[in-house]
């Protein structure tokens, strides 16, 4: 078939082939717990960094069984630095409703794989299509970009009364369903590529693009308008405390962050919403010691967070509340807040 009466499913599959990404260490493999465990990884995170996270994660939980038999910290001590707990807590959920409710085993359909904790509808659609060539579509963020540029999608994708209509536009780009069994797992991982390598935010790569013909941005000269996003998101920010208590041997103070909230699960320093908060929960003595070092700004999605570090030295019979000293040592296996073992490491 010549590319000019190929439909364009058939174009992506081609171009994937050709120019995708075909050599990352989640692919190569239909096991859905591999599969699985890199999509959430790359929720958030860069490629580069989740291939060095993913070969750790496997080497200590090398299936779904080990993974629910862990413990929390120690799922969390493999996510340290990856950011975005809820992430590592649904992981391990997930792993243990695998075991519970469907014997050890993934589901092979979409719809219930997203039923499981941390399991939303595109990851459901990324792992069926990706594992049991199911024909669904997935719509992740690169995904978006691609289709509303293809369909010329002009609704506000933030609003959620326009999600469906993006879905049954991504599922009408899909391939045949007699093509589907052949096609579906590399034209989901070209969808990604196309987003993540040719059909960028800015300064999209249109003349090295497969579906270029299929494009209404691209007829229309305007990709970069797409897609249409007219409610901005609201950033706020908030100032947080650290009590940074080390004692002469080096260990630090740590607690355990309460669920929900910032951190919820982690061990952190001791936190507070106010300097005289901090200043409060130190015995009286100490607080002519305690050295308040200018805050620094740590982003999350919504939220820009300015953290005050307060040091002070400590004898190791002194307690905190809730929580334990801690040695260097220790530090690594535990799930701490990535600003935290930042501070922690730079001593
Ligand atoms: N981002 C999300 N899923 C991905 C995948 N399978 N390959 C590369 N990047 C991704």
């Amino acid at each position: 078939m010549s590319s000019k009466t190929d439909d364009f499913a058939t174009r992506v599959v081609r171009w994937q082939a050709q120019h995708g990404r075909n050599d990352l260490p989640w692919q190569n493999t239909r096991d859905p717990y591999r599969v699985w465990l890199s999509e959430i990884m790359l929720q958030q995170t860069q490629v580069a960094t989740v291939k060095a996270y993913f070969a750790r994660f496997l080497k200590k939980c090398p299936d779904v069984a080990a993974l629910a038999a862990a413990s929390q910290d120690e799922v969390l001590g493999l996510w340290s630095g990856l950011g975005y707990y809820s992430r590592a807590r649904n992981l391990h959920r997930c792993a243990q409703d695998v075991m519970r409710l469907h014997g050890g085993a993934f589901p092979a359909d979409a719809q219930t794989l997203a039923t499981l904790p941390g399991i939303g509808p595109s990851t459901a659609a990324a792992i069926a299509s990706l594992c049991f060539s199911e024909r669904v579509a997935i719509l992740d963020a690169n995904v978006k970009r691609v289709v509303t540029r293809v369909r010329g999608f002009e609704g506000d994708v933030a609003v959620a009364a326009n999600a469906r209509a993006l879905w049954d536009a991504a599922s009408s780009l899909l391939p045949t369903p007699q093509r589907a069994e052949q096609d579906m797992a590399r034209y989901t991982q070209g969808m990604m590529d196309l987003g993540a390598m040719v059909c960028t935010p800015r300064k999209p790569m249109c003349l090295h693009c497969p579906v270029q013909q299929d494009c209404i941005a691209f007829k229309n000269g305007n990709p970069e308008d797409f897609p249409v996003r007219s409610r901005k998101l609201k950033r706020s920010s908030q100032s947080i405390w650290l009590l940074w208590a080390q004692t002469r041997a080096g260990a630090v103070w740590l607690d355990r962050r309460p669920t929900p909230g910032v951190w919820a699960g982690l061990h952190c320093l001791p936190l507070f919403e106010s300097e005289a908060d901090l200043r409060n929960a130190l015995p009286g003595r100490f607080q002519e010691l305690l050295q308040c070092e200018p805050a620094f700004t740590h982003v999350l999605t919504h939220k820009d967070l300015h953290l005050h570090a307060c040091r002070v030295q400590l004898a190791a019979s002194n307690r905190l509340g809730e929580g334990r000293w801690v040695m260097p040592e220790e530090w690594p296996t535990l799930g701490l807040p990535a600003p935290v073992r930042k501070l922690l490491e730079r001593g």
